[in-house]
């Protein structure tokens, strides 16, 4: 991926976006189901898998631990796995790409099996901060044998041969650090309890008790949260369908939002309320955003919805709203510049530790494309208009959401806009471009 020539791309604006689709699969469900799989005995069969590159990478890391992991048919994947703590040695760097989903849980997988490992990844990927994983994963008794400037990738962890279960107070509402310790839980006697500030995404734990672990996870404060996993469970293959990407999905609502005459219908999107915060937001900003066909047979709420042109207007979000839309304030940002008023969106300190440092990249964004915009301290302010002049050419920093909310960008702005790199996208939304086009969009 990093070898690659970068691609640039152009979108235009356009009159109007129909169809109904299926984005592909949940990203966060897909790493945890290939790496659940692995560390459970028996088959775990997998459909709707995102067959993106994050993704692959971690099936790539599972294969390389020792579970067998086979790809049956379009999206459908069968892992063998290993069991509880059975990972054996890989013999070369585990590549996780441009993914700090797959390395960090990946790190506490490890972190609970006597092996050592050295995990690696791509110019951003290296530049993100490990320091927040293996905090807790060294209290549980693994060792950092190597690593870069401040515990950065390439990192080689030797995990624990005897995990101690702890009680770890996570100082940000991260999926990651609790999936890690979790994960390296797994292997401890006794219960290891995560405590997080604000309520993350909670698919780790729903995932486990499907695969036969016992979890309790009650509320702690405001708006926090205790978990609490008894180590050393029997987990056993389990089935796994996978829900339709509800970060995803955010682009082409977003598209449809602000692109006039827009009527479109996305098929399956999981509606996890841990992960809904940008529809709270858009509803709020007036956004006709309609919910049908609800159902929770798989593990995970799914509904179908139903996305219309409106007219959108500025709103406040507030601080405790960001772990249910961390990844979405990117696209979040061009519906706030399309509406009339300001958007002030709070609290958004862990944006700048993304693919990118999502808090500038955001702003530059907007800026070469007209729109007012200012950081003020880890808030983002945008002030809409109603309409973006458009014209200018954004820089993707290796991120494939920055990339995707500016070819959003430009099929409403008054001029175009161009990406200076598209490539990045293959990482969480393969079909991105193709499946835009056939909804309506213009990009060249
Ligand atoms: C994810 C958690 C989030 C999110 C990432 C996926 C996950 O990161 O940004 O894209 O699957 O656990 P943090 O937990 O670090 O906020």
């Amino acid at each position: 991926m990093t070898l690659s020539d970068p691609t640039p791309l152009e979108s235009r604006s356009v009159t109007a976006l129909s169809g109904r689709v299926r984005v592909p699969g949940d990203k966060s469900i897909s790493h945890r189901a290939l790496i659940l799989g692995a560390l459970a005995v028996g088959e775990t069969r997998v459909s709707g898998l995102l067959e993106s590159e994050d993704v692959l990478n971690t099936a790539n890391a599972m294969r390389a631990l020792g579970a067998r992991v086979t790809r049956t048919g379009p999206e459908a994947w069968s892992v063998q796995g290993v069991g509880v703590g059975g990972f054996a040695a890989p013999d070369a760097p585990l590549d996780f790409g441009n993914s700090g989903t797959g390395c960090r849980l990946v790190m506490g997988a490890v972190a609970g099996c006597p092996i050592a490992a050295t995990f690696d990844g791509d110019a951003s990927l290296r530049k993100r901060p490990m320091r927040r994983i293996l905090d807790p994963l060294e209290q549980m008794g693994a060792r950092v044998v190597a690593a870069a400037e401040g515990g950065r990738l390439p990192l080689t962890l030797q995990g624990a041969r005897d995990p101690l279960p702890i009680t770890y107070r996570s100082p940000v509402a991260s999926a990651q650090i609790k999936s890690a310790v979790l994960l390296a839980g797994l292997s401890a006697p006794g219960v290891t309890t995560v405590i997080e500030p604000e309520a993350s995404r909670d698919h780790t734990e729903l995932m486990l008790a499907h695969f036969g672990a016992h979890v309790v996870s009650e509320a702690e404060g405001a708006h926090g949260r205790r978990i609490a996993l008894t180590g050393q469970p029997e987990l056993h293959g389990a089935q796994v369908v996978v829900p339709a990407d509800p970060s995803s999905a955010a682009f082409p609502i977003v598209a449809a939002l602000i692109v006039p005459q827009s009527d479109i219908v996305l098929t399956d999107v999981m509606t996890n309320p841990l992960r809904t915060g940008l529809f709270t937001t858009l509803r709020e900003m007036g956004g006709l955003i309609e919910e049908s066909e609800r159902r929770n047979d798989t593990g995970e709420p799914m509904a179908q919805l139903r996305v219309r042109a409106s007219r959108l207007r500025g709103v406040t979000v507030p601080p405790e709203r960001a772990p249910s839309m961390i990844d979405e304030y990117l696209v979040l940002a061009v519906a706030a510049a399309f509406a009339e008023g300001t958007t002030v969106m709070r609290g958004l300190q862990e944006l700048r530790v993304k693919e990118s440092d999502r808090l500038e990249a955001t702003a530059d964004m907007l800026r070469v494309n007209g729109v007012e915009v200012a950081v003020s301290g880890d808030d983002l302010i945008v002030v809409g208009k109603g309409h973006v002049p458009g014209g200018g050419l954004v820089a993707t920093h290796m991120d494939h959401r920055i990339a995707m909310s500016a070819l959003v960008m430009g099929m409403a702005a008054d001029a175009p806009v161009k990406v200076d790199d598209t490539t990045f996208i293959a990482t969480s939304f393969p079909d991105f471009i193709p499946m835009m086009r056939g909804m309506g969009a213009d990009f060249s």
